[in-house]
């Protein structure tokens, strides 16, 4: 059945996907951003549904949330590249745990909200190695993965005060269009597209669970209809690690040339995961869902792509 759906954050790179996928199933989408990170054309809505609002400012939240009357409240707004959030610690802890607040407390004063998803992160986890389920004791290791863990909390207290079904989501690493951080695969896509054959990339074994922001917003649409009651925890993830090798590799693939890496010492990062693999079989079992994005097709795209 159509919603009125609220996304805040969908002026970013995963929001601004959810926003046109949600609409593209029928559902009328409003958007709240602040823009620091976003931009307000990747936002698919017109400027009626979009609210230039920052969720630190409570009152304008609330008014925002009140205005759009929504069924669905997805919170994705957030400060998330974690060398920003770890130089930004206490504007990060504002924006992810003052700010969360206060999108929940209006999703709890406007009676029209039937159901909330809350963005996490897999920075949640602790470093091990194999697969991480949802039951895996947490253990962030950054302040970043600090102030989404406090979200989780918030999420699920939330839950039990006002009996409003919600989700939290732990995203693993997107990947796709309208990229709004310098992450590896955009970086690789910037260096490859202004015509580098010899790309300059920090560390290069680090493996990571690639997923395309097409198939997490079809997951986030999934768990929205799978009539989850109380409040409920899915990794959001392809199930597969590739490192940074062979996200080169696909690249290679792609353009049908060889690349070679030069290790730039000023990218490696000091403490660094050397894993993170979601465990996507509760995501799978609860929904149906099933990724439909590789590497090979995502990257294909981002080569394509004009930046
Ligand atoms: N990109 C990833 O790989 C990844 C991985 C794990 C979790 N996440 C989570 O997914 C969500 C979306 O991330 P993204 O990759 O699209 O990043 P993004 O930076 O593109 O999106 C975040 C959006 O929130 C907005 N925002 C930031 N501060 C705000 C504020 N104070 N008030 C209102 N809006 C504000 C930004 O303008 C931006 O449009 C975040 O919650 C992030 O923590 C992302």
């Amino acid at each position: 059945m159509a919603q009125k759906v609220l996304i805040t954050g969908g002026a970013g790179f995963i929001g601004s996907t959810l926003a046109a996928h949600l609409q593209s199933s029928g559902h009328e989408v409003s958007v709240l951003d602040n823009l620091s990170f976003g931009r307000r054309a990747l936002a698919p809505v017109p400027d009626e549904r979009f609210h230039q609002v920052d969720i630190r400012d409570r009152a304008a939240v609330l008014r925002a949330v009140a205005a759009t009357d929504p069924q669905w409240v997805l919170h994705l707004a957030a400060i998330h590249f974690i060398p920003y959030c770890n130089a930004h610690p206490v504007e990060a802890a504002d924006i992810n745990i003052t700010g969360t607040i206060n999108v929940l407390d209006a999703c709890a004063a406007v009676k029209s909200v039937q159901q909330v998803f809350v963005a996490s992160t897999a920075a949640v986890y602790p470093i091990a190695d194999g697969a991480m389920a949802e039951d895996h004791a947490t253990g962030p290791m950054d302040i970043y993965g600090i102030t989404k863990l406090a979200t989780e909390k918030l999420a699920s207290e939330f839950c039990l005060r006002t009996r409003i079904p919600t989700i939290t989501g732990r995203f693993f690493n997107a990947f796709g269009p309208n990229e709004t951080n310098p992450h590896l695969i955009p970086e690789i896509q910037k260096q490859v597209l202004a015509g580098a054959r010899t790309l300059q990339l920090g560390n290069l074994d680090p493996k990571r669970d690639f997923i395309h922001t097409t198939d997490m917003a079809r997951a986030m649409e999934a768990l929205l209809n799978a009539g989850i009651t109380g409040y409920d925890v899915f990794n959001i993830g392809r199930g597969i690690e590739y490192s940074v090798r062979e996200i080169v590799t696909a690249f290679e693939r792609q353009l049908g040339e060889k690349l070679t890496i030069d290790v730039d010492p000023a990218r490696v990062r000091k403490v660094e995961r050397m894993h993170l693999l979601a465990d996507v079989s509760k995501l799978k079992r609860t929904t149906g869902w099933e990724p439909q994005w590789g590497i090979d097709e995502g990257v294909e795209t981002l080569l394509r792509e004009k930046l």
